[in-house]
């Protein structure tokens, strides 16, 4: 038995916002966000539009590409650092909303790197739990949680979901996640740098701030580790892997990444552009429009990676 990542589908707001639209309300150009980040524009949920909604919209996409009745889905798990509400959780609005009536739903939050996680709790649940298939959603709306005053961070995020039919298959050995890998550290100036505020720590007050250099520092040095890490337990070398799909944050950081550790730029997906830091949905949305541009195929062998906010990080090997 292999645990698949059967169908895929994205949901992107409506609204997009270009560097050029920042620039005429904040402090900055299309030139100082595209030389250091690669992003050109971002979507924007509307006020009224939750993570949840984006959730929904992204799973309604997915039933319909897939043959997968709602009443099959055994378990909703919702990767979302901007839930709706402290609870009930998104995955239960999410559940409740498509009619997957027979499945148990929860969120999770590992940042950034939440899509590695749920990609990890989906294929040991499956397998703990006998679980035939597995909704995992991304949701997030970050741009719900910074200052748009604060030209440091706004200018960095985007909006968007995507969810992932995975499924326990037994019609093709050489399909499936190969391997997963986890990794925190909570150590204080780990943890402090990355944070949003607003919470009971800090009276429901405040946005997300950053340390940007160190966190650019941390995201070069663990996604490489995690990379190397994964492969050396599998007994594989990045000729092994045709396409490397990182966290969507930053262009730099990705192209500093190839640099310093020799790795292939060519195997690197990248697509910051459009989508900005879209946090545990930056990954689902890069495969997803590569898979339907046919630049990523069945039977490709996939390496993930991300880091965000605890500091979380980790990598996953995926045969489509
Ligand atoms: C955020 C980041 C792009 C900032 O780039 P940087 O080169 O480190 O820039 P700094 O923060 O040192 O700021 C340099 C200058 O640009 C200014 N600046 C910051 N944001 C700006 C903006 N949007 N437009 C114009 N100028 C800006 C700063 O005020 C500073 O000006 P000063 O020198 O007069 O004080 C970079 O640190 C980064 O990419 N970090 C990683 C962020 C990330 O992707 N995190 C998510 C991981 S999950």
């Amino acid at each position: 038995m292999r645990t698949i990542i059967r169908c895929i589908a994205t949901y992107l707001p409506e609204k997009v916002v270009t560097n050029d639209d920042l620039s005429k309300v904040l402090d900055t150009s299309d030139e100082w966000i595209y030389t250091r980040t690669g992003i050109e524009s971002r979507h924007i949920a509307e006020e009224d539009e939750l993570a949840s909604d984006l959730g929904i919209a992204a799973s309604k996409k997915l039933l319909a590409l897939s043959d997968i009745d709602p009443i099959d889905i055994d378990a909703v798990i919702v990767s979302t650092t901007t839930a709706d509400r402290r609870f009930p959780s998104c995955a239960c609005r999410i559940q409740g909303a498509i009619g997957a009536n027979r499945a148990f739903a929860f969120d999770i939050n590992a940042a950034c790197a939440g899509f590695i996680y749920g990609l990890a709790i989906s294929d040991s649940m499956i397998r703990s739990m006998n679980l035939k298939n597995v909704l995992l959603v991304t949701a997030e709306t970050l741009t719900k949680f910074v200052d748009w005053t604060d030209r440091s961070t706004c200018v960095l995020f985007g909006d968007g979901a995507g969810a992932l039919l995975i499924q326990s298959s037994s019609d093709d050995e050489s399909s499936g996640i190969i391997s997963t890998k986890l990794y925190s550290d909570g150590s204080e100036e780990r943890h402090d740098s990355i944070l949003s505020h607003r919470g009971p720590q800090n009276g429901y007050r405040g946005y997300t701030t950053m340390a940007g250099r160190s966190v650019f520092r941390y995201a070069i040095e663990n996604m490489s580790s995690s990379m190397n890490e994964i492969l050396a337990e599998n007994n594989m070398t990045l000729d092994d892997i045709d396409w490397i799909i990182p966290h969507q944050a930053n262009r730099r950081i990705l192209e500093s990444m190839c640099k310093m550790r020799n790795f292939p730029t060519e195997k690197f997906i990248i697509t910051t552009k459009d989508h900005a830091n879209t946090s545990s949905s930056s990954i689902p949305l890069a495969l997803d429009e590569k898979l339907r541009e046919g630049k990523i195929k069945a039977g490709d062998t996939l390496l993930f990676t991300a880091l965000g906010a605890g500091l979380v990080w980790g990598a996953a090997i995926v045969r489509l």
